[in-house]
């Protein structure tokens, strides 16, 4: 008895001991450290700064050291107690030490769903990305998987310096570190959870033929870029991604000599210098890295992305023009369009009775909330669920529970009318919220109401895609509002990629793909694109490849075909002032040091509309105007002019738009010439208007240079 009080006494005493302790972000000024370059004395000289213990008698609250930093920042991640940052405080050389924070991975909170096939665009040209490095920061990958063959893939190039800690490395995916336990050996166990296994194979996943999920949607898997080397820095349990390891990861990723890093996680918005993620992507672009992050999944509502700064290409999400199609047919023979990836090939074709259980204003039963139809009857019925609060195979579940035929799944008006092919556990229809309204609209029209659903299987040509779909993260930035962001959009909706084990157990194959939704999914298919094009310019600096990605896009589209021939677009924002830029930003000296790693000062200031970014953002007033520069430099052939198209040029009402030299005469390769543009608000902008979008382009004849810009009213 006496034994077991104890016990329970000394676990006490350790879990609160342990508690005090937190991961901080230390950082520290490199001009008062060694002045040499081996790794070892500027390890040894932040250990100077852990506190030293007194009564060393407990290993849990001593300070320890669990990453010491080399490239992303000086500086160190620790275990460390209010007591021993404060302790570091007065030491030489100390800046500010910060709690990490932890951040997601960006894909849409649903369990998992399958099907469908991407069916990707062309390569040639750009080598389908060979020779180019793609390094990852996730959940770790799945050496074995078919998606990382080395068919056809050259040994990466001699200045890869990077490891893998698993067997099954091959010439495809050519680096695997876990740094989730602080460095310290690696979880045998590798992506449990599947999404860094998705986003890494839609990067550069090789080709995978005949790969089909629930027995349908048979076709080719592979990913942007089939022939480059995938790396991948695992720095993701299951359950959250630690600062401190994301900062690891991009500190061994820029040392190791990848070309592309692709971050599928993000946080709240944060001053940049408090940000890791944008900390590292500085680093990175610095040494030629292009930076790819997703915009995050909080849309539709405004002002809620991550990765904002300039640095990092932030990109949304759109729809594919592909769905697994599940019609819903009324008994007043209305049929309305809508998906679900499990496709019964027996469900009976005959109208049965269709029930809306939350039509009595009973907010649990109309969002099918597990229990709330036990005292309904809905056997053999059609039953309505509004989407929303609770999972949307939760929903078909509690259906599925309260004996339900069927579940039509209906968006709310924020989702607009994006749906996901879903792996439900009935027979169901995902619709949107137009669909959803003539849905309730017939219900309460007619006494019997009733309903049924026709599978229709993979339908291509979708007209309404690609659009930004709902759960997209929206802008204005709040860290830099004067940029505009997302940057772009690629396909993050119901996407098929490899995943660690077959999800597939109705028709039990042994396939090991799934569709899964989100940012996450849209960001590597980017971080893709920019190898294809890095492998096609291997001199292209980061922004370079970034302002060609953007000035190429299609207004709204971003699918596959929009890339064909993009490789050529020849005229750039390339320079980009980011000390001035900060300076604008109003961040003291000391915090500009930590994001681009060496002391500054602000004798330069220029406003964040200033930056030279390819794409504009402002606000104006009734009658008010703003005047912007940009410099653009010629990549394409030595003499070739630029007008602006007028064809081309799409201007919100109320709007003027004055380019002061608008045509740009370049007579030699590499050439920079400036324009100035300026927004110019009449007074008859419609009072509800609260702002306007555009665009203007430069036409060479042979190419088109496309520049969006958005506008707030005020
Ligand atoms: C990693 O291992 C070293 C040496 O065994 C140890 O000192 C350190 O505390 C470990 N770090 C973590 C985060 O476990
Ligand atoms: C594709 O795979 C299926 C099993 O999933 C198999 O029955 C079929 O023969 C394969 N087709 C080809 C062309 O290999
Ligand atoms: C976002 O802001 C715009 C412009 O102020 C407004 O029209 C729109 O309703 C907002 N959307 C949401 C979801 O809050
Ligand atoms: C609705 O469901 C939630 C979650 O299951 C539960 O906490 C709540 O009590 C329910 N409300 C009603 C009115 O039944
Ligand atoms: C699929 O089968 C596995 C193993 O039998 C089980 O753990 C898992 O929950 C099943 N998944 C679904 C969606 O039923
Ligand atoms: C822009 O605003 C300035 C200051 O109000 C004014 O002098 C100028 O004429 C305006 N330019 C145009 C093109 O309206
Ligand atoms: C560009 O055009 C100018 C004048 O037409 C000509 O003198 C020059 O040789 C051309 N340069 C190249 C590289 O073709
Ligand atoms: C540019 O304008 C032409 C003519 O209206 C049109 O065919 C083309 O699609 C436009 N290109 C872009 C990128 O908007
Ligand atoms: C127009 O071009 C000339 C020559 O490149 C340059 O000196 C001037 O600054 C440019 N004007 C603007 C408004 O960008």
């Amino acid at each position: 008895m006496a034994l077991v009080i104890l016990v329970l006494l000394l676990t006490i005493g350790l879990t609160a001991n342990a508690a005090e302790l937190e991961t901080f972000i230390v950082h520290l000024d490199s001009s008062n450290g060694p002045q040499s370059l081996q790794k070892q004395d500027r390890e040894n000289w932040y250990k100077s700064f852990l506190p030293q213990t007194t009564t060393g008698s407990n290993d849990d609250d001593e300070p320890t050291m669990v990453f010491a930093y080399h490239n992303v920042l000086s500086g160190f991640a620790a275990k460390l107690s209010a007591e021993h940052v404060k302790a570091m405080e007065n030491m030489d050389g100390f800046l500010f030490a910060r709690p990490e924070r932890m951040y997601s991975k960006q894909t849409t909170h649903t369990p998992n769903f399958l099907g469908l096939h991407q069916n990707l665009g062309f390569w040639s040209g750009s080598s389908y990305g060979k020779g180019v490095i793609i390094g990852l920061l996730d959940s770790g990958t799945t050496p074995s998987h078919p998606s990382f063959n080395d068919n056809g893939v050259s040994p990466p190039p001699a200045k890869w310096k990077g490891k893998c800690e698993v067997d099954g490395c091959n010439n495809k995916l050519i680096g695997l570190r876990d740094l989730t336990k602080g460095g310290n050996g690696s979880d045998t166990r590798f992506d449990q959870d599947g999404h860094g296994t998705h986003t890494s194979s839609t990067a550069g996943g090789n080709f995978v033929y005949n790969a089909s999920v629930f027995g349908n949607a048979r076709g080719t898997a592979v990913g942007m870029a089939p022939l480059a080397h995938v790396a991948m820095y695992r720095v993701c349990t299951d359950d959250d991604c630690r600062e401190s390891a994301i900062l690891a990861g991009m500190d061994v990723a820029v040392e190791d000599g990848v070309d592309v890093l692709s971050l599928s996680l993000g946080g709240e918005s944060l001053p940049f210098y408090q940000d890791g993620i944008a900390l590292g992507a500085f680093t990175a672009i610095q040494k030629g890295i292009f930076v790819a992050c997703s915009a995050a999944n909080s849309g539709p509502f405004n002002s809620t992305l991550s990765n904002e700064a300039p640095w990092i290409l932030t990109v949304g999400a759109s729809t594919l023009d592909r769905q697994i199609v599940s019609t819903v047919s009324l008994g007043n023979k209305a049929l309305l369009d809508g998906e679900t990836l499990f496709q019964p090939k027996d469900f009976p074709q005959t109208y049965m009775p269709l029930v809306y259980p939350g039509s009595n204003g009973d907010q649990n039963m109309s969002l099918c909330i597990e229990g709330s139809l036990d005292n309904v009857d809905v056997k053999g019925k059609v039953v309505v669920c509004d989407r929303g609060v609770n999972a949307r195979l939760a929903k078909g579940q509690t259906v599925l529970d309260a004996g339900g035929a069927a579940m039509i799944l209906l968006n709310q008006e924020s989702d607009g009318d994006s749906t996901l092919a879903d792996a439900h556990v009935l027979p169901a229809s995902h619709v949107g919220y137009k669909s959803g309204v003539a849905i309730k609209t017939y219900i309460s029209s007619t006494a019997s109401p009733t309903a049924t659903l026709l599978f229709r299987g993979t339908v291509i040509g979708v007209d309404s895609a690609p659009a930004v779909t709902s759960f997209s993260s929206r802008g204005p930035s709040l860290a830099s509002p004067g940029i505009l962001k997302p940057d772009i959009i690629g396909p993050g909706v119901s996407v098929l990629a490899a995943w660690p084990f077959s999800v597939d157990n109705i028709t039990q194959t042994s396939s090991t793909f799934n569709v899964i939704s989100g940012t996450s999914m849209s960001c590597p298919h980017l971080a893709g694109i920019a190898a294809l094009l890095k492998a096609a310019h291997p001199l292209w600096s980061p922004a370079a490849i970034k302002s060609a990605i953007m000035t190429t896009a299609y207004q709204v589209s971003l699918n596959d075909k929009a890339y064909r021939g993009r490789k050529r677009a020849p005229c750039r924002h390339i320079r980009q002032d980011y000390i001035p830029y900060l300076c604008g930003l109003g961040y003291t000296t000391q915090e500009i040091g930590i994001i681009v790693n060496k002391k500054v000062s602000c004798l330069k200031t220029i406003p964040e509309g200033q930056l030279n970014y390819p794409s504009f953002t402002t606000t104006l007033a009734k009658g008010e105007n703003k005047t912007y520069s940009r410099t653009v430099t010629n990549v394409g052939e030595a003499n070739s002019t630029y007008t602006i198209s007028v064809t081309n040029v799409s201007i919100p009402k109320g709007i003027e738009l004055i380019v002061h030299n608008a045509t740009l005469r370049f007579t030699e390769v590499n050439q920079k010439l400036s324009y100035s543009l300026t927004f110019n608000r009449n007074s008859d902008v419609e009072g509800d208007v609260s702002f306007g979008e555009g665009a203007m382009a430069w036409s060479s004849g042979k190419y088109l240079v496309r520049t969006p810009f958005a506008i707030m009213y005020t």
